[in-house]
């Protein structure tokens, strides 16, 4: 039986969601997507049947924020709530079926991001927590982890800054790369604490695509195959950079084991499909 953080949305069984609800999490522009373009055709391989899913997607609610965000017409307690509703949308009709119809459901973001983004724009951490409680506990958070100085040029020599990426609500400033620089940092401590509190699988986002991937693939593998956390991962001390670093996990994935033709074969074809994937997000 699934389990929530607190009570269920009324009328939601809980019973019978054979799938695997497989979280991505991480800041913004850190690679969420690339990994998720190069999950799911591995998943499809298998035979998997794939849902994914990521913030704004509602039919409900999606549209609304993205206006509600290009006109400001909201303050932060309303523009939470109509996240949250975005998020009960999905949940609903798009996750819970997928579960209950065996799919995996790899999820770009999560209520963990809303949380945070809330928090660091001076919601109650109780509150916000508490108004996430009807969210459904996944089989694994991957959390992309990266540090402001290796986030800031992945974010420059892609698409640039964004206002509510640079936090230009909370501290306007002339100068876009201070107010990225300042909120980027307040967002990856509370992720950190987050990571803590809901014990994320904490994955170095630093190196190229290829090795990121190798990581996830290794950790959603381990999901699907229905096995424990521990002790396949030892657990080392993370990258330096970042902020409270000490208290935080990162995984060491074994090497992998010497590739067989077939491995070779796969290792092509995810080459292609990395190509692909990272090319399709430069042409963003
Ligand atoms: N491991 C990596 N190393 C270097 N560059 C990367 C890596 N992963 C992704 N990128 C590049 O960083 C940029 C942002 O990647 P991507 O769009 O996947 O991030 P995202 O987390 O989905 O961003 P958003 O928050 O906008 O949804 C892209 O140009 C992508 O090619
Ligand atoms: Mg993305």
């Amino acid at each position: 039986m699934r389990e929530t953080y607190a009570a269920p949305l009324p009328g939601m069984n809980l019973a019978e969601m054979s799938g695997k609800l497989i979280v991505i999490e991480g800041t913004d522009g850190v690679g969420r997507s690339t990994q998720i373009r190069l999950l799911r055709p591995w998943l499809e391989q298998q035979g998997r049947a794939v849902l994914d899913t990521a913030i704004k997607r509602s039919e409900l609610a999606g549209k609304g924020i993205q206006q509600a965000k290009e006109g400001h017409t909201l303050g932060r307690i309303t523009l939470s709530l109509f996240y949250a509703t975005d998020f009960a949308d999905r949940l609903e009709h798009e996750i819970v079926p997928a579960l209950r119809a065996g799919f995996v459901v790899l999820t770009d973001r999560y209520i963990y991001s809303l949380i945070a983004r809330a928090i660091v724009r001076g919601a109650d951490p109780r509150w916000i927590r508490n108004a996430y409680g009807f969210a459904l506990k996944p089989d694994a958070t991957f959390y992309l982890r990266i540090g402001v100085d290796d986030l800031i040029p992945r974010v420059v020599f892609s698409r640039g800054f964004d206002y509510w990426e640079s936090g230009m609500d909370i501290h306007p400033s002339e100068d876009m790369y201070d107010s990225f620089r300042k909120y980027q940092t307040e967002l990856l401590t509370e992720f950190d604490n987050l990571a803590n509190e809901y014990n994320f699988e904490v994955i170095d986002a630093t190196p190229d695509p290829r090795t990121v991937f190798e990581h996830l693939r290794a950790g959603v593998a381990r999901v699907l195959r229905g096995e424990p956390r521990e002790p396949l991962f030892s657990v080392v001390a993370p990258p330096a950079e970042p902020v409270d670093a000490a208290t935080h996990k990162v995984l060491e994935m074994p090497a992998p084991a010497k590739p067989s033709t077939t491995d070779q074969a796969e290792s092509a074809a995810e080459d292609q499909a990395l190509t692909i994937a990272v090319e399709g997000d430069a042409s963003r």
